[in-house]
């Protein structure tokens, strides 16, 4: 079962996912991280900021999940702008080892693949920092992606295009197609972190955790996965069915497992 932690607000989830990645990179340098990019994972790489004394990030390589196509990439809501304003530049990251996937149309149908060669040849990614969308996506894997899908081209859904128009001048400007991780990508990961805020994600998070494993709930392949944590606030949690366990078995957990 994937462990379900659930927290009081943004702030207490940042702070446990930021102290286990502190951990992970004090003990190894060059850790690779998979980051994902959204409102969700901010709280993390904010906490992270307070506590890099000690903790040098210089080393760490680093993956985004996705991108869009034909995006300019100084586009400023194209991902790797998005990564290197709130990701690589705060945490004073190598920009050289840090990737997104290449959305430049030339040549896409090879780029999936070269992508998931590149986290091959990294080593693998160490822990994988997810969001979930409100129609169940990980990554941009929508309803319907195959569970041992690699890095691909999909067309992002009207309901995604819609929960993104906020980041364009409208829903029209928002790219019709990314590439983006795959679910078999993500799952290939040695921990997954899922994070999840709000009552708009308490459907496709009770989906994910506890609903059928179902392509049209992409979130689901988290079942899948043998080391998958999910940190998820109480509005999030709302239409979890066994919250009591999960607090129960996170409160009496042995210290020593972290998350
Ligand atoms: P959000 O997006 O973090 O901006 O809510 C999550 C996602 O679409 O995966």
């Amino acid at each position: 079962m994937a462990e379900i932690v659930i927290v009081k607000d943004k702030a207490a989830a940042g702070a446990l996912v930021a102290d286990h990645i502190a951990e992970l990179v004090r003990s190894n340098p060059e850790t690779v991280l998979g980051l994902a990019t959204g409102s969700t994972p901010l709280p993390v790489y904010e906490a992270l900021r307070s506590r890099l004394e000690g903790v040098d990030l210089s080393r760490v390589r680093g993956f985004a999940l996705d991108e869009y196509v034909g995006i300019d990439p100084a586009h400023p809501e194209s991902y790797r702008s998005v990564i290197t304003r709130e990701v690589v530049e705060p945490l004073g990251l190598n920009p050289e080892l840090i990737r997104t996937p290449d959305g430049t149309p030339e040549g896409i149908e090879h780029h999936g693949e070269e992508y998931d060669e590149a986290i091959r040849d990294a080593g693998g990614i160490d822990l994988q920092i997810l969001g979930i969308g409100t129609d169940g996506h990980i990554g941009f894997n929508e309803p319907g992606s195959s569970f041992s899908s690699i890095t691909r081209v999909k067309t992002l859904t009207e309901q995604t295009r819609r929960d993104n128009a906020r980041f364009f001048d409208s829903i029209d400007d928002v790219p019709m197609h990314c590439i983006t991780q795959g679910l078999g990508t993500i799952l290939r990961a040695r921990h997954i972190v899922l994070l999840a805020f709000g009552e708009g994600k308490a459907a496709a998070v009770a989906g994910a955790v506890e609903g059928p494993l179902s392509a049209s709930l992409p979130g689901s392949a988290i079942q899948l996965h043998p080391h998958a944590t999910i940190v998820v606030d109480e509005a999030a949690a709302s239409q979890l069915t066994r919250s009591d366990y999960y607090r129960y078995a996170y409160d009496n957990k042995p210290e020593w497992q972290g998350i």
